[in-house]
């Protein structure tokens, strides 16, 4: 799928996508007998190293698309390509290996009540056998620190805030060493001082380990702080999908599109205003100078 409108011909090599999706198709069977189509015919390609926004109203089937990419919905038609393998051709053995490579965190956290926060952490890797005593407690550390919580390693859940849960999840998810984190609406349970203080510690990950970021979310201002490309999502369709830096504001398609592109336009703005800086002549073709 084409992901922008910059000349092919000029632009720098891209790196193959860390996951395709190709015409992946996802229906239920409703109680009453028919079949409601959540995911439809959908394409896409998701580069490594991405920050990428998942967008749309409620039942728009974005957690059906999350849960297609490590096959805990299993597609009714398309393959599902994670580091150009198709998953949807695995055996359970060669599945349970390849779903380490995609970590996932969701709204409620779902951290094991009963056990402390290395034994959260260190739950994936001691459920693979593969890791020695020594490996999982250096790794347990090092994924606790990236999270900012390597003093909270003997508490148990019970004893943290909404945030740290969710930091604790997240070191838990990234333990195996993911190529991929998957996010279903990660901050939604918390408040806003929380939520951008959460989504700074996810930039801050990519940006040190370079996992790749999917996150699905309803929250503007998710998209808005976090991700550098966005897909918005409805009915099971994606009907738009840009780079956050990219075209100018004209070239949006949808309502959703428009707005993210206005809440970007005023983060630009508030950062230039923060830095006391004046608008650079490189800005001025987006538009920025007539706003
Ligand atoms: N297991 C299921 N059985 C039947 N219908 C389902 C099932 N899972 C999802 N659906 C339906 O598929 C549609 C998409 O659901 P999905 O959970 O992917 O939406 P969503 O965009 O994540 O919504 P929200 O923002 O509310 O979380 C919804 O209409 C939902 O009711
Ligand atoms: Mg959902």
């Amino acid at each position: 799928m084409t992901l922008s409108s910059t000349d092919a011909a000029q632009a720098p090599p891209l790196k193959p996508p860390v996951i395709r999706l190709q015409g992946v198709q996802k229906s239920f069977a409703l109680p009453s007998g028919e079949v409601f189509d959540a995911v439809r015919a959908l394409t896409l390609d998701i580069p490594e190293g991405e920050i990428f926004g998942l967008i749309g109203k409620s039942g728009a089937g974005k957690s059906t698309l999350l849960r297609l990419i490590n096959l805990l919905e299993r597609p009714d038609a398309g393959q599902v390509l994670v580091g150009g393998r198709d998953l949807t051709t695995l055996s359970r053995r060669e599945l349970r290996d390849t779903r380490q490579n995609l970590g996932m965190i969701f709204q409620q956290f779902n951290l094991l009540q009963n056990a402390s926060v290395f034994d959260n952490v260190a739950f994936p890797l001691k459920i693979h056998g593969r890791h020695s005593r020594a490996e999982i407690d250096a790794r347990v550390r090092e994924c606790l620190a990236l999270v900012g919580l390597s003093e909270k390693i003997d508490t148990y859940p019970a004893q943290l805030s909404g945030g740290q849960k969710q930091r604790v999840a997240i070191a838990r998810a990234l333990a195996p060493r993911p190529q991929v984190l998957l996010c279903d609406e990660p901050t939604s349970a918390l408040d806003s001082e929380t939520t951008r203080s959460l989504l700074e510690t996810l930039r801050d990950i990519n940006a040190k380990i370079g996992v790749t970021i999917v996150i699905v979310t309803h929250e503007l201002s998710v998209v808005e702080v976090l991700c550098r490309r966005v897909a918005i999502l409805e009915k099971g369709q994606l009907i738009e999908q840009f780079a956050v830096d990219e075209a100018p504001q004209a070239e949006r398609l949808t309502a959703l599109g428009r707005e993210i592109d206005a809440l970007v336009r005023r983060r630009e703005r508030d950062a230039r205003e923060a830095a006391n800086t004046p608008l650079s002549a490189a800005a001025a073709p987006r538009g920025l100078a007539h706003a």
